[in-house]
C-alpha cells in the first residue's frame, strides 16, 4: 500500500508518500516560519492560505523525489485535526481533491497519532505496549499504548501545552518567534543557579500537568530582574531562559517516570515539537538509563509537524476512508477517540 500524506494542521505545509513495503520513499516540508515571524505567532487565515499555494508544488515535488507515477499511489491521507480549522480545512479538500482525481481512497488522520507514530519510521521502531511521552504546541500528555488506536490517556496539560510555555517565555524574553529553540538557543549560554523555576504540580501524585504558571513565573521574574524585557542584558535573559528551561523539561521527565513506574512499561517513545529540544532528551536519557527503559525518539525533523507521520498513520488507517466528498476536519480531537485497527 503507498500513501500520500499531507500535513497542514498549524504553521508547516509537510507531504510525503509512505509505502508498507518499501517505507519512506520521499518528504517535503515548507515552513511558514518567515509569513508569521513579524506577528510573534501563527495567524491562521495567514496559515491556510500558504497551504493552499504551496501544497500541490510539494505533491509535485515529492512525487518526483520518489520517482514514482502518481498513478501509483493508492491513497491519500491528510490531517483532520486537531488543529487549527481553516489550516485543516485546506488539507483536506487538497486531499479529498486528489483523492478522488485519483480514484482512490482519502483518510483523515489524528495529528497527535502522526507524532506517537512517527517513531516507527525510524530504523530501531518500538514494538508495542509503550508509554508515549507527547509534546507539542498544543498538547502536552503521556498516554500508555498498547497498539494503533489503543490509548489511554495518563495525564494531560489542565492549561497551555509545554510548546506553548516555550513560546509564550520566549515572547516575554524577546526572543522571537518560534520560541522552542530560541529558548534553546539562549539557554545554551545561562548560567545555572542564578534563577529557580517551580516544577509545577510535581508535589503531588499523578501525571497530570499545568504550564501556564511557568509563563508567568518568566514574567515575574523579568519585571523583578529589569522592569521590562528591553532592560534586561543578553547574560541575563540566557540565566533566565536556561532557568525555564530547566523547570519545564524536568518536569516532564518526572512525570514520564511516574508513567513509566505505574505501567511497567520498559519503553518511552517521544514525540511532537519539544522533543527536538537536546536537553529533555538528555534528561529523558539519563532518567530511563537508571530505570532501565529503551527510549525512542523520532529523528529531529519528525519530531515537529511532518507529512511523513501522517503517511504513515494514513497507511494504518487507510482501510477506514470515508467516502464523502464533504470537508470534515476535527479542530478538537481526543486520541481516546480512536478506534483500535
Ligand atoms: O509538533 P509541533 O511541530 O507542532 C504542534 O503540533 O504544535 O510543535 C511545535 C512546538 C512549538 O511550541 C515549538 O516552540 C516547540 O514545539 N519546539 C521546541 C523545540 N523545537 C520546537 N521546544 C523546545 N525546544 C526545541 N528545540
Ligand atoms: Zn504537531
Amino acid at each position: 500500500m503507498r500513501v500520500l500524506g499531507i500535513e497542514t494542521s498549524c504553521d508547516d505545509t509537510g507531504v510525503a508518500i509512505f509505502d508498507t513495503r518499501q517505507g519512506l520513499l520521499a518528504h517535503a516540508l515548507y515552513s511558514q516560519i518567515e509569513t508569521h515571524r513579524e506577528y510573534g505567532g501563527v495567524v491562521p487565515e495567514l496559515a491556510a492560505r500558504d497551504h493552499i499555494r504551496k501544497a500541490i508544488p510539494l505533491v509535485d515535488a515529492v512525487i518526483k523525489a520518489a520517482g514514482c507515477a502518481a498513478e501509483s499511489i493508492q491513497g491519500v491521507a491528510y490531517t483532520k485535526g486537531p488543529g487549527l480549522a481553516g489550516a485543516l480545512l485546506a488539507g483536506s479538500a487538497v486531499a479529498k481533491g486528489l483523492a478522488f482525481s485519483w480514484g482512490v481512497p482519502a483518510v483523515g488522520v489524528h495529528h497527535m497519532e502522526g507524532h506517537l507514530l512517527a517513531p516507527m519510521l525510524e530504523q530501531d521502531a518500538p514494538q508495542f505496549p509503550f508509554v508515549a511521552l507527547l509534546v507539542s504546541g498544543g498538547h502536552t500528555l503521556l498516554a500508555e499504548v498498547k497498539g494503533i488506536g489503543e490509548y489511554t490517556i495518563l495525564g494531560q496539560s489542565l492549561d497551555d501545552a509545554v510548546g506553548e510555555a516555550f513560546d509564550k517565555t520566549a515572547k516575554i524574553l524577546s526572543l522571537g518567534y518560534p520560541g522552542g529553540p530560541a529558548i534553546a538557543k539562549a539557554a545554551l549560554q545561562g548560567r545555572p543557579g542564578n534563577y529557580q523555576f517551580p516544577r509545577p504540580m510535581t508535589n503531588r501524585p499523578g501525571m497530570d500537568f499545568s504550564y501556564s504558571g511557568l509563563k508567568t513565573f518568566a514574567l515575574t521574574t523579568v519585571q523583578k530582574a529589569a522592569g521590562d524585557a528591553d532592560q534586561l542584558d543578553q547574560q541575563t535573559t540566557a540565566d533566565i531562559a536556561h532557568a525555564f528551561q530547566e523547570a519545564a523539561v524536568e518536569t516532564l521527565v518526572i512525570k514520564s517516570k511516574r508513567a513509566l513506574k505505574q505501567t511497567g512499561a520498559k519503553r518511552l517513545v517521544v514525540a511532537g515539537g519539544v522533543g527536538a529540544n537536546l536537553r529533555l532528551r538528555e534528561l529523558l536519557t539519563q532518567m530511563t538509563v537508571s530505570q532501565n527503559t529503551k527510549l525512542y525518539f523520532p529523528r529531529i525533523e519528525f519530531c515537529t509537524d511532518n507529512g511523513a507521520m501522517i503517511a504513515y498513520a494514513g497507511a494504518m488507517r487507510i482501510h477506514q476512508a470515508d467516502q464523502s466528498t464533504a470537508f470534515q476536519v476535527k479542530p478538537r480531537w481526543s486520541l481516546e477517540d480512536l478506534a483500535p485497527i
